[in-house]
């Protein structure tokens, strides 16, 4: 039987790449989301994914959708914490809310739904993890201190999981993008990112297929021996 995979915030940009490309390599792929109803529905007619609507920083939706994909779908056994949110302000201007909201969604929701998956995976001797951070986690961005804090946060979380699931053949690996060609890219001032892209020595944008690829590479079944490692794509903006 195929693998269940769950990719958070996999109904748009880098997560619905990762979603698409997951399910072309034989994957059992449920999509969550939390707010943007419309565009779920959409990515659901358009690949024939599940999708399922909870705030991965919240704990207590994340147990109840755990528990509804395993009795519906089967235990999860490739997770991708995907879901990530931006509120960029220099630390005068941002708020503990603007704090908060960052750190609960794309670190918090990282603690809940490993915690949630962890034991079904030791159970089976068999889970692929994949963390996604990014180059501002590596390198620091100004106007994100609260983006980077929770993306490094990932890195060193990544590390430290992959310690507890070796033994069990549960991989838990990140990944590092760059400036991806995505809603929340194109939120960034027109002016900064032009400074931003004059900076990847690639030319151009990264593409979410770009970190697909890399998310189908990690989570093979004969990628046992990755593990704890970060993978940076970022067109060679940043060497870490
Ligand atoms: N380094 C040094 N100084 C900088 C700077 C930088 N990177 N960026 C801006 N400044 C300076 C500006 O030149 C300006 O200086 P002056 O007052 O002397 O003109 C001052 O800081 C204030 O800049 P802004 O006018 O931009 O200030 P603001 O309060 O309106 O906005 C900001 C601040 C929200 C942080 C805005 O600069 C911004 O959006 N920056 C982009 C942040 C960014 O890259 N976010 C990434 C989002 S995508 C993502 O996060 C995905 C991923 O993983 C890669």
């Amino acid at each position: 039987m195929s693998r269940v995979a769950l990719v958070t915030g996999g109904t748009r940009g880098i997560g619905a790449a990762i979603s698409t490309a997951l399910k072309k390599a034989g994957r059992t792929v449920v999509a969550s989301y939390a707010g943007n109803v419309a565009a779920a529905e959409a990515f659901h007619k358009e690949h024939g994914i599940e999708v399922i609507k909870f705030d991965a920083g919240n704990f207590a939706e994340c147990e109840k959708a755990v528990q509804d994909i395993a009795s519906r779908i089967g235990p999860i056994e490739i997770l991708v914490n995907n879901a990530g949110i931006t509120r960029d302000a220099v630390i005068g201007k941002q708020s503990r809310e603007m704090w908060d909201a960052v750190i609960d969604t794309n670190l918090g929701s990282c603690f809940n739904l490993c915690k949630l998956t962890f034991d079904g995976m030791k159970a089976k001797k068999f889970g692929r993890i994949v963390n996604i951070g990014s180059i501002n986690g590596q390198a620091g961005q100004y106007g994100q201190v609260n983006y980077a804090a929770a993306k490094s946060g990932i890195h060193g979380f990544t590390k430290a999981l992959s310690q507890e699931g070796a033994r069990y053949s549960i991989t838990v690996n990140a990944i590092a993008p760059g400036y991806v060609d995505t809603e929340m890219v194109r939120a960034v001032p027109p002016d900064v990112l032009e400074k931003i892209i004059a900076k990847i020595p690639r030319g151009r944008l990264g593409t979410a297929e770009d970190i697909a690829r890399g998310v189908v590479f990690l989570t093979a079944d004969d990628a046992d021996f990755v593990t704890g490692s970060t993978l940076s794509i970022n067109g060679g903006q940043h060497m870490y």
